[in-house]
Formats: C-alpha cells, structure tokens, sequence
C-alpha cells in the first residue's frame, strides 16, 4: 500500500475525515508541502508526529480544508439572489429556511442576512451554517473581519452592518443573532432537509466525482420542491436532471 493510502486509513480513524474523498493529487500536493515544511521526510512520519502532537494535528486540519473566504463574493451572483432568487423564494414562503453549507469563517451566511434585510424583517431571518472546521466556526461567531473581506460589499451595506475599529469590521449583533453555527461534515453527517435554498459554494472543486455525486443527491433530498440550490462560480452541475434539479440562472439550480 502507498504511504499516502496508509495515510488517509490513518487519519479516518483518528478524525472520521475520509480524504479518500478528496481529489488526490490537489490534497497530497498541499500536505507534502506542508509536512516538507516541517521537517519530515514522508506521509508515514508525518502521521507518527500528528498522532501525537495536538497543534501538528490542527496544523494539518487548517491546511486541508481551505478556509479563504470573502463578504458577497463573486458580487453579480449576489445581485442575482437579491434581485430575482429571493423574490422568488418569497413569493412562496414568507419565512426562509436557509443553510450555508461550507460556510467557512461566516462571510457567506452574513452576506446571506444582510441581503435578506431590505426584503424582510431581520427578526424573521433564520440561517443555518455549517462547516467540518471548529476552528473556521469559532472565528466565524467572533465575527470580526480584515478590510479584505469586505471589498464587495456595498459601502451602505457596510454603513449599515458592521462596526469599524482600527483594523477590523465587527458584524453587528443584530446580524450575528440570525445566523445559527453547528459542525458538520458534508460526507458523513445527516442532512436536515424542508430548504428554501442552500448555499454551498467553493468547496465541490476539492471532491471526488463521487463525492460531488452523492452531495448533490443529499441537497436535492434537503430542498423543498421550487427550492434552490445556489453554487460557486467555478462549480456547474453538468447534468442538473441527473438530481431532480434544472437551470434557474447561472450558477444557481431549482429543484423541480
Ligand atoms: C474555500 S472555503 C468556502 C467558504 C464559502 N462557502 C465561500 O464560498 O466563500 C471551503 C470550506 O469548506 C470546508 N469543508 C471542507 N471539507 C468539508 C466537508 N467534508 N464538510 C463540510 N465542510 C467542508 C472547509 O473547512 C472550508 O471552510
């Protein structure tokens, strides 16, 4: 068996994250340069040394799972949920059950409230977000961003939700109260289901064809007939039918 095949078994049973589910020349690529730059020489050490050091093993969960992320990003995408996606949605249900899946360090399911403000009230906004990373979750409740992360977000927007102190922007509570956190892993753990819409954006591209297969089952089963799932900008569902869903705008999928 090959040292990175040893590897992955090892890891499942130490974290339940199955890498077999990822593409594998992308994750080897970015763990070898990791483990190199720690000084060990292949995937065998390298676990020794995780299994028993702590701060190596979330070294190696932060490096795996990527959690760059950025307010409205792709911004033409947003003006399409806000302008045609969300009237839509609201036209059926006046409450929105809405899931951030993947939802990293918390800019998407943010972006997601502060959209939903000018169409209705912000007591009525419930989210939910998920992501396998803690540690992206925790600071995602901490709330508080670098300018970077904000640079297409309309500047009332901006105005209006976020609190600035010298270096950060600070979500305002009033958002932060909308959006509810919670671990999950989208290969292993329950879907609940009833969705308006779900949000799950950047985070196919590092699956397996397989992966993607059954994740895409899983979303359509959570989606409400007329719901939506709503897709990164690199991410198309070539075969939309295959799931039960079909092409409501670019990069957004209605299930039938
Ligand atoms: C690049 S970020 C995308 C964040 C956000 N959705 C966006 O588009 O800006 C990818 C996220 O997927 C998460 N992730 C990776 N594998 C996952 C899994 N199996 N289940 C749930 N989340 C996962 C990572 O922890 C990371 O926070």
């Amino acid at each position: 068996m090959s040292d990175y095949v040893d590897f992955i078994a090892n890891i499942k049973k130490k974290t339940g994250i199955d890498l077999s589910y990822y593409k594998e020349a992308q994750m080897k690529r970015r763990l070898t340069s990791l483990y190199e730059k720690k000084g060990y020489r292949n995937f065998k050490d390298f676990y020794k040394a995780i299994h028993t050091e702590k701060k190596l093993l979330e070294e190696f969960l932060d490096r795996m799972t990527i959690n760059v992320s950025e307010f409205y990003r792709n911004a033409q995408r947003w003006d399409v949920l806000d302008k045609k996606i969300f009237p839509e949605l609201l036209s059926v249900n006046k409450k929105l059950k809405i899931w951030s899946a993947a939802c990293s360090t918390g800019e998407e399911p943010y972006s997601l409230a502060m959209v939903l403000t000018s169409h209705i009230p912000i007591r009525d906004i419930a989210i939910f977000a998920t992501d396998l990373d803690a540690g992206a979750i925790e600071r995602a409740k901490v709330a508080l961003y670098p300018e970077r992360s904000l640079k297409e977000v309309p500047q009332n927007v901006v105005k209006e939700f976020f609190i600035k102190d010298e270096t950060y922007y600070q979500v305002k509570d009033e958002i932060k109260r909308t959006v509810t956190f919670k671990q999950q892993n989208l290969l292993n753990d329950k879907y609940d289901s009833g969705f308006d819409l779900i949000v799950c954006r950047n985070v196919m591209i590092y699956f397996t064809e397989e992966a993607k297969d059954q994740i895409y089952k899983n979303f359509s089963k959570s989606l409400r007939s007329g719901g939506i799932l709503f897709v990164g900008s690199t991410e198309q569902i070539f075969n939309p039918s295959k799931y039960g869903f079909e092409s409501a705008e670019t990069f957004f999928y209605r299930k039938i």
